[in-house]
């Protein structure tokens, strides 16, 4: 065995090492498959997209599901919901955007969002906050009806995903 002072490996220290690095390469060769099974082509990813069935979400509620491993929120709104984003005049928003343009046309009562602060991605609570929409725990942003920044850090509003109606009830996200 090699002494604290001796520069050079004994045979045992050797034996250690070597038996040290098969197992690395071991460990390696069993996990990498997994890791790479997380990490799909980028080019699957762009193609990723789902259909989801609206039809078990009652009025004034929400659910959040996952797209491209992001949240999602999809909230079916209230006519009340839906009354007080129109108000809003566009000169009181940070980013301006109507609620038509938040929406798609004849399902305004479906907001659809990415469910992440747009000022460092926090998951915002729903029902709560000075907007009757979302609020931030990190930081304090507050979003309105329509997920849009009324107040705190967050610079822009929620993003919306691309998404489009295939019925009444069936919506395709991405
Ligand atoms: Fe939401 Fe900072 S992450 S306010």
């Amino acid at each position: 065995m090699a002494h604290q002072d001796d520069p050079k490996p004994g045979r045992r220290d050797f034996l250690y090492i070597a038996a040290g690095a098969v197992g690395a390469v071991g460990v390696a060769g069993v996990t990498w498959p997994l890791i790479n099974q997380l990490n799909p082509d980028a080019s699957v990813l762009a193609l990723a997209s789902i259909e989801f069935d609206l039809s078990g979400i009652e009025v004034g509620q929400s659910v959040t599901i996952k797209w491209r491993g992001l949240p999602v929120f999809v909230r079916n709104r209230t006519p009340e919901e839906i009354a007080e984003a129109k108000a809003v005049p566009m000169s009181d928003l940070k980013d301006p955007a109507t609620d038509e343009q938040r929406t798609k046309p004849g399902h305004e009562q479906w907001l659809i969002m990415i469910a992440n602060c747009t000022h460092l991605g926090c998951i915002p609570v729903g029902d709560s906050g000075d907007y009757n929409g979302w609020a931030c725990p990190c930081h304090g942003s507050q979003f309105d009806t329509a997920g849009r920044i009324r107040k705190g850090p967050a610079p822009t509003n929620l993003v919306l995903p691309p998404y489009e109606f295939i019925s009444d009830t069936l919506v395709k996200i991405g």
